[in-house]
């Protein structure tokens, strides 16, 4: 990356902090406002779990060295991030609002959009929850619907429909410690599914409808966008380490064999693998190696396949937007890289899927173009339409230590 930030610019910074990796990346708003990705850092996950913290240290040492990893490569430090945020204590929700509309010749403002949203999201909500997101379906203009930009048009009473995203505030808070501890603040709490949604999907496919489906290493998130919105999001406590371990359950081996396994030979159409295909193992504590057919191995995943995307069809159904998944399911995250997952996925969700790589930003290195990558490219792009800081070179050594312990304001559209 050659890109060093010279001067001051605009820059964005997403961290995607997952049960797997955490991943930082930091790009530069180019003068046409498309992002440039300057430094990434990576760093295996310590303290989460499922997507949540569970060791506060092990996190931020996490978070710290992809995070300084990036900075080193970017040359430029960063100060607030913004962060995806898993788990199935994730809520969603859809809801509507309405206001009248009282301006000049009854013209809709964009106060007025901005008061219909938030009527929207005045539905009451548990004190343990928080908000992360409203994000508006469509508008209706005296009960005429499929409006998406209203600002300009006459009407008197404007409606708004709109996707709600509520996380459990403790474990947020959890989230935005660890970040703290990290000497970078939280400037956004983001739908990882959404970020990914922003950096693999096709605006064709937003539009005809389409499930995007991110198999991470802790859990399954679902997103369901059909006419350019976001109509529902949910995560499944399933993800790749439940492979894994079924894996190293079934054939006597440890978590890092398994994995091994898993990624060089699995497969879960075991009909495609020979009978007569051996894989030597090894055991665990020190025993010795053992021949296993691939096709035991294979057999275990496929159950877990089978169970997982049984999950996915049934979220699916219980949405009530299956029928209107025109184009179909894309799948990405580390877990959909297993051999034969999408071929199965067609099979039992009955509509056809593709992987989802991140794509299309300038200075994306190749080896970021991997769905293990979607979240965090991703989150650049939502940090990019926020706006981004304004950032020069600077020395770490001279940024104040930072004390947050606060909820920052995330609220976003
Ligand atoms: N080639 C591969 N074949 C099968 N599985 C793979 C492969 N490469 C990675 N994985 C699996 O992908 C998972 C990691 O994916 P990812 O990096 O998207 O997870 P994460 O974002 O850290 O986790 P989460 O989103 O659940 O918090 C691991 O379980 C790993 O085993
Ligand atoms: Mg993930």
């Amino acid at each position: 990356m050659d890109a060093a930030v010279k001067k001051k610019e605009i820059i964005a910074c997403g961290l995607d902090v997952g049960t797997e990796k955490v991943c930082c990346l930091i790009a530069r708003c180019r003068p046409d406002h498309r992002p440039e990705i300057i430094g990434s850092g990576y760093a295996e996950s310590g303290g989460i779990k499922k997507g949540i913290i569970v060791n506060l240290e092990d996190a931020a040492e996490s978070i710290r060295k992809a995070g300084q990893e990036a900075e080193l490569k970017a040359s430029v430090s960063i100060d607030w991030v913004t962060v995806g945020f898993s788990g199935d204590h994730i809520q969603s929700f859809n809801c509507r609002g309405a206001v009248a509309v009282n301006g000049r010749q009854h013209e809709v403002t964009q106060e007025d959009v901005s008061q219909v949203i938030h009527a929207a999201q005045t539905v009451p909500i548990p004190a343990e929850r928080e908000i992360i997101h409203v994000l508006p379906q469509e508008f209706f203009l005296d009960s005429r619907g499929d409006i998406r930009a209203p600002v300009g048009l006459t009407g008197e009473r404007l409606d708004a429909d709109v996707h709600v995203v509520t996380c459990d505030s403790r474990l947020a808070q959890n989230l935005i410690n660890a970040v703290n501890k990290a000497q970078m603040r939280v400037r956004k709490i983001v739908l990882p599914q959404l970020a990914a949604a922003h950096a693999v999907l096709t605006q064709d496919e937003k539009e005809l409808g389409v499930a995007l489906i991110d198999i991470g290493a802790g859990t399954t998130d679902i997103a369901l966008i059909t006419r350019d919105a976001m109509r529902h999001s949910s995560a499944l406590p399933v993800g790749g380490i439940h492979f894994t371990r079924d894996l190293a359950v079934g054939l006597r081996s440890t978590m890092e064999e398994a994995e091994r396994v898993k990624r060089e030979w699995g497969h879960v159409l075991v009909d495609h693998v020979a009978d007569d295909e051996v894989l030597e193992v090894a055991g665990v504590a020190m025993r010795g190696a053992r021949d296993i057919p691939r096709r035991t191995a294979c057999q275990i995943l496929r159950d877990r396949a089978i169970e997982v995307l049984e999950l996915i069809k049934d979220q699916i159904a219980r949405s009530g937007f299956r029928d209107q998944l025109v184009s179909g399911a894309v799948f990405t995250g580390g877990g959909s890289l297993l051999e034969g997952l999408p071929t199965m996925a067609e099979q039992i969700l009955g509509m056809p899927v593709r992987l989802g790589l991140p794509q299309g930003l300038p200075g994306l290195p190749d080896d970021l173009v991997h769905p293990v990558y979607a979240t965090a490219v991703g989150l650049i792009l939502v940090a990019v339409q926020d706006g981004g800081e304004l950032r020069a070179r600077t020395s770490r050594a001279n940024s104040p230590p930072w004390i947050v312990n606060r909820f920052l304001s995330w609220v976003s559209s």
